[in-house]
């Protein structure tokens, strides 16, 4: 059958057609074929609790019945109100919330906060300053911030220009630098340039790691400090917690692990245990109260979606966070994530293997074709598909990153199944070198 069906990120003439998913349940897929894969991504790393979870099926179920959605124009809703509550008490410093439908989107709301704020002081500050190789979603102002050139250099025209800073990667330490001299150079850089400009309206930033630039994992104390030089330089610190947020790293608030005290900060991805599609952007008294005035001062916050805080997903989000305490989640991702750490040195031995990275429930895996020379995999097919392919002959779904093959399962993975995941990985990168050469 001729799909007219149009796929994210993807090159159409590669595929002929797409394994059809037809049910899931726990961390596996279930093909047409009655094959079965594990979700080695899952799905797009939002999968907290594996699939056909029933709490979080009958959350849904019970939620449509009585009130399937309802605008937030003019309108509230309780389960959007509750959460809103359970989201300000587990996030510190943070006491609104402003709800909208992805991660792209969460961080537009973002980036509109933090220039508006300036906007409604009378203060003239409208630049935004990140990180390279930072990643904050497709939409054109999360294009901007996150900029990367293989990804977005059709669009550049008409993406705003940032202040870019370096950031420290262990593995690609620039000549004549220690990893460490390497790091403070960088925040010697962002300090330099941001105490000598005072347009700069707020900093963004991945929050732990930098997933989609490849599981950059920051060294110890390096966000702390770039959010100490916005706190003295008056620049707004925004958090992106999209992907690192809610156990990725092995932290419910990756920014209070980290000693932050983000302005903005916005959740996504795993806020419905990955469900259903919903975001959230945080904020503090501070930025909300200048929104507050006479309606003719136009000072309102000038944003909006048809679904914002939609009651199914609010719902939906809620009972997924109760299970979070219910069965100590946290806790599990941390004993589990030693599993990952203890294996690192099989990938290495591997010849395609120049570097693991790995923090929590993710891992980084990096193909190159030289370990000497670190140089990346690149092959005529793409990697993405070539991984896909073999990924699929061992029963493990894979979705790489370039020459990142990522590892990012279900939080409430079992220990058996990591196990299966990490001995698939390893005969793909295996079956791969051969078909290479
Ligand atoms: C850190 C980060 N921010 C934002 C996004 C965009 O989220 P979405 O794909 O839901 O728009 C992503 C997606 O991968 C992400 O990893």
């Amino acid at each position: 059958m001729k799909s007219n069906v149009w796929h994210p990120n993807t090159q159409m003439s590669e595929w002929k057609n797409f394994p059809e998913i037809t049910n899931a349940k726990g961390v596996w897929l279930i093909d047409s074929d009655g094959k079965k894969l594990l979700d080695g991504v899952a799905s797009m790393w939002c999968n907290v609790w594996g699939h056909s979870k029933h709490e979080l099926v009958n959350s849904i179920v019970k939620q449509t019945k009585k009130l399937q959605h309802s605008s937030m124009f003019n309108l509230t809703n309780q389960p959007v109100e509750r959460l809103a509550k359970k989201l300000t008490t587990l996030s510190p410093g943070m006491n609104h919330v402003f709800f909208s439908d992805n991660g792209s989107t969460a961080m537009e709301v973002a980036i509109k906060i933090a220039l508006q704020y300036w906007s409604n002081l009378g203060i003239k500050k409208t630049k935004i300053a990140t990180l390279e190789n930072g990643y904050h979603g497709d939409t054109f102002g999360a294009m901007s911030v996150g900029y990367i050139p293989e990804f977005f250099v059709n669009f550049k025209s008409k993406l705003f220009p940032t202040i870019r800073f370096p950031v420290p990667n262990k593995y690609r330490v620039p000549k004549n630098y220690t990893f460490s001299d390497y790091q403070n150079f960088c925040l010697d850089k962002i300090e330099k340039k941001i105490s000598n400009n005072d347009s700069i309206a707020a900093f963004v930033m991945e929050s732990g790691a930098q997933m989609a630039g490849g599981v950059i994992i920051y060294p110890n104390g390096f966000q702390k400090k770039i959010n100490k030089i916005c706190k003295d330089n008056d620049v707004l610190f925004i958090l992106d917690e999209i992907a690192t947020g809610f156990g990725r790293l092995g932290s419910m608030i990756e920014y209070e692990n980290q000693h932050c005290k983000p302005d903005i900060v916005s959740f996504g991805k795993m806020l419905t245990g990955g469900y259903l599609t919903f975001a959230a952007t945080l904020t503090t008294n501070k930025i909300y109260s200048t929104f507050l005035d006479q309606f003719n001062n136009m000072k309102h916050l000038f944003h909006g979606h048809t679904y914002t805080g939609n009651p199914t997903a609010a719902s939906l989000s809620l009972t997924n966070l109760q299970l979070y305490e219910k069965y100590d989640l946290i806790e599990k991702v941390k004993s589990k994530s030693r599993i990952f750490q203890k294996r690192v040195n099989e990938f290495l031995d591997l010849e395609l293997v120049g570097d693991v990275r790995t923090k929590g429930l993710v891992m980084g895996i990096e193909l190159v074709s030289n370990k000497k020379n670190k140089t990346p995999l690149k092959t005529k097919k793409s990697i993405n598909k070539l991984v896909f392919e073999e990924g699929r002959k061992h029963n493990v779904y894979f979705r790489t990153l370039g020459n990142i093959v990522m590892l990012v399962p279900p939080l409430a993975i079992s220990s058996n199944e990591m196990n299966f995941l990490i001995d698939g990985t390893l005969k793909t990168i295996q079956g791969i070198t051969s078909e290479l050469k």
